[in-house]
């Protein structure tokens, strides 16, 4: 069975301030961590070790982790002092790979697929590296993939700035998912000692010499590049997680949560462990409200994710929010972006009573770690 490297050594800068105190990789997508997701998934395929390829707040995920006892799988780790990009990174890891085929993913990806599909396909073909796919309609902010229609083999790669639309817009086409399968001898195509980007460096010239074919993948995919495609995954993965339970359970809210009678949840929802939620509320859909959260009373919360160990207090209204962990909200506060236009709180911040943010004009309206929100947004 192949083993894996799954890279998490990014700095995660577009998802700022969330990244600030989290890094990308352990962020939550729907109460778990979006790498331990990953890791379960190839547990799951017979996977049995793994490699994290870690770099800005190693320790961080490190002491997660540990060595894969909780998750009764042997995890160990790269050492890099400065980020090494995403070859520079397996390259470290060299001495573990160099026997077998193995799995690479990229760590801020949300998935959920069977990998030993993905690993029959790959001997079936003989490839030399198979790169899952996923067939994206507006392929314009990804690496596009040019291929046979008929083997699925790579003729060749465009970096977003390289794909030009046909006129009359676009057509669906598969985009490189960030999930590989690759033959060990591909780590004699990268440079020790230098940073090297897999998919500008090494893919393009492997698929010149080499076998290399694509695979599409099944089910959900979505990289959590922007907060935006992170508040989408978690509702996307929500969804996908309550198809696939029992017609007589299908909800997503723990069963140590406490939720009074006079609150309505409208679903779909997630909602953590030890959770409470007091009187007349209305929650969801599309709340994503993680362990140890207080609501108080009359509060209205929808489209949004809260962290763990967060204290909303009464009458607060949130929308189109990503609130992190340890966060208060004072009482009849309101927090609303407005469509894509999110409210980001990083860790601990504090919300003053009566503060109204409406964002409807910045990209972002966004609050570093331990920030105190004492004034309400003027345009
Ligand atoms: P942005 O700064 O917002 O672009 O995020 P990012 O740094 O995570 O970059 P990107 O989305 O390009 O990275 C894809 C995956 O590769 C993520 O899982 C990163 O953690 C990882 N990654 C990117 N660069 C490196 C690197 O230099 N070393 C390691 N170990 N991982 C990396």
């Amino acid at each position: 069975m192949p083993k894996a490297i799954i890279l998490s050594g990014g700095w995660g800068t577009r998802l700022r301030p969330l990244t600030c105190t989290i890094p990308k990789t352990l962020i939550p997508i729907c109460n778990k961590p979006v790498m331990e997701r990953q890791i379960l998934l190839l547990k799951a395929a017979g996977v049995t070790e793994i490699v994290l390829a870690v770099s800005v707040m190693a320790d961080v995920i490190k002491d997660y982790f540990k060595e894969g006892e909780k998750l009764g799988i042997k995890i160990s780790y790269t050492d890099e002092i400065f980020p090494a990009g995403t070859a520079g990174a397996i390259k470290l890891a060299e001495d573990i790979l160099k026997d077998d085929n193995f799995f690479m993913l990229n760590g801020d990806v949300i998935l959920n697929f069977d990998f030993s599909r993905m690993l029959q396909f790959h001997i079936k073909s003989k490839a030399f590296g198979t790169i899952a796919s996923k067939i994206i309609e507006d392929p314009s902010h990804y690496g596009v993939i040019i291929a046979n229609q008929n083997t699925n083999k790579i003729e060749k790669f465009l970096e977003k700035e390289e794909y030009k639309p046909p006129t009359g817009g676009f057509v669906p086409m598969p985009i490189n998912s960030g999930v590989y399968l690759l033959e060990p001898e591909i780590l004699s195509y990268i440079p020790s000692n230098k940073k090297v980007s897999i998919e500008r460096e090494v893919f393009p010239k492997i698929t010149e010499e080499r076998e290399v074919y694509h695979y599409p993948i099944e089910g959900i995919w979505k990289d959590i590049g922007k907060p935006y495609d992170l508040l989408q995954g978690n509702i996307s993965l929500m969804n996908d997680l309550i198809q696939n339970l029992s017609e007589e359970h299908k909800s997503l809210v723990d069963y140590s949560a406490q939720i009074n009678p006079t609150s309505k949840i409208i679903h779909p929802c997630v909602i953590g462990e030890k959770t409470i939620i007091r009187q007349n509320c209305i929650i969801g859909p599309n709340a994503i409200i993680g362990d140890n959260v207080f609501i108080d009373d009359n509060c209205v919360l929808k489209n949004s994710i809260i962290y763990n160990e967060s204290y909303i207090s009464n009458n607060v209204e949130i929308e189109n929010a990503i609130i992190s962990d340890n966060c208060a909200i004072g009482d009849n506060a309101h927090l609303k972006g407005i469509e894509d236009k999110l409210i980001l709180l990083s860790s601990y911040v504090k919300v003053m009573k009566g503060v109204k943010i409406i964002n409807d004009f910045n990209d972002y309206y966004s609050v570093c770690h331990h920030e105190v929100v004492s004034e309400s947004l003027k345009k």
